[in-house]
Formats: C-alpha cells, sequence, structure tokens
C-alpha cells in the first residue's frame, strides 16, 4: 500500500466497560492489518456540554470540540463502534457530531466530514444488536458528506458473543469486523491512490 491510511476509531459510548468499544476494536485489528495507522480514542476523554448555539456564540468551541475536530481533520477515515439508545443514535455521538461540525472561521462547512470513510458496528445485549441505530447514524454521516460503507456489523446478545479477552466467539463474525476496519483502509487508499 502506497498511502498509509489515517484512521480514527471510538464507540459511541462512553460507559468504561462498554462492549462497543471492544468491538471496535476488534475493527481496529482488521485496520492496522491492512496496513493503516489507526488511532483509538476514548469520548470519556473529551466529556463536552451539550451541544448549545448560545453557549458557542458566547465561548466559542469547547477546547474539547477542537482537539475532536483536529482528530477528524487528521484522519481519512472512521470506525464507529456505537450502542442504540431507544432505537437510536447515543446523546454521546450525537453531541460529539454536533461540535465537531462547527465551522471556525476560514474553515470549510463540514470539512473534517467531507469525503471521510467510515465504517459503522454497533453491539448490544438485545436480539437486535444495536442495528436500528445504525440506520440513524449512517443517515446524519451520508447528510454530512461522510462516505459511509455499505458493509456494517450488528452484534446481538453481544454479553453472550465475546470472550474475556475481547474478541468474539463466533469466527466468523470477529471476521467480518476485522474485514470491515480493513476494507476502510483499502478504500481510503484506493481513493488517495
Ligand atoms: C438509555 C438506554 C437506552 C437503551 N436502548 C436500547 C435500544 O433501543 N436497543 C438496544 O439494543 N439496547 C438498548 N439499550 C441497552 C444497551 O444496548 C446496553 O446498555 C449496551 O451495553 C450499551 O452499549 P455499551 O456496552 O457499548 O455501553 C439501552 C440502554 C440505555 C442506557
Amino acid at each position: 500500500m502506497a498511502y498509509t491510511p489515517k484512521i480514527l476509531a471510538f464507540a459511541g459510548s462512553l460507559r468504561a466497560d462498554s462492549w462497543n468499544k471492544k468491538l471496535v476494536k476488534i475493527a481496529v485489528s482488521g485496520a492496522k492489518a491492512a496496513g493503516a495507522d489507526v488511532t483509538y480514542i476514548d469520548l470519556k476523554d473529551f466529556p463536552l456540554p451539550i451541544y448549545d448555539e448560545d453557549l458557542e456564540k458566547k465561548d466559542g468551541l469547547p477546547a474539547n470540540a477542537r482537539k475532536l475536530k483536529d482528530l477528524f481533520l487528521a484522519n481519512d477515515g472512521l470506525l464507529i463502534a456505537s450502542p442504540e439508545y431507544n432505537s437510536s443514535v447515543s446523546a454521546a455521538l450525537k453531541n460529539a457530531i454536533d461540535w465537531v461540525s462547527r465551522p471556525a472561521t476560514g474553515e470549510a462547512p463540514l470539512g473534517c466530514y467531507d469525503g471521510k470513510v467510515v465504517a459503522l458496528m454497533a453491539a448490544s445485549p438485545g436480539a437486535l444488536g444495536g442495528l436500528r441505530g445504525l440506520v440513524t447514524i449512517r443517515s446524519i454521516l451520508g447528510n454530512i458528506k461522510c462516505t459511509v460503507l455499505p458493509e456494517q456489523v450488528a452484534v446481538p446478545k453481544v454479553n453472550d458473543a465475546m470472550n474475556p479477552d475481547g474478541t468474539l466467539k463466533d469466527a466468523k463474525v470477529q471476521a467480518s469486523v476485522e474485514a470491515l476496519g480493513a476494507k476502510v483502509a483499502t478504500t481510503v487508499a484506493k481513493l488517495k491512490a
């Protein structure tokens, strides 16, 4: 691979023992194996107030939003595993997306999302694996200029599906999550060629 794809990976959960944090790390290993340079972050390390336009007008972008935005700008692709809350996107993920979307003076609107190659995944102890939340996340990111890969993985009954070391018991599902991470890397490399 001539170009080394740069990929940012995170979960849409703040929970310390999050299944989605474990899941996205599987995709990270797939992306790394495909030659990508991957930065994994925990949104809990970037606490943000609920987006409030008055607050932004008064104080500007919070320091953590700026840090997150810089990470988005520095990467070509995103690996996102997110829980489904009440059939939709988690507030933590939506709030981060909203803050990061705010343009600073001189920045192109949605410049930090434009052309970003994104893979989505979800894990849930429930029967649908968070699949309904992915529909919403795909719609949001597609509407703000991301290229969201058609492939995605939702892992149902995740509390029974994962080994203590964070790998998935079903080798086929494990491979599909690794392949999803690799697909972001290879897609970015093709686009940059
Ligand atoms: C407010 C709330 C709403 C939830 N709604 C759903 C839901 O709609 N579908 C689902 O599969 N699980 C739902 N769950 C359960 C989550 O899937 C479960 O807590 C999961 O472990 C969260 O992901 P995490 O382990 O990555 O933190 C909900 C949990 C919370 C706290």
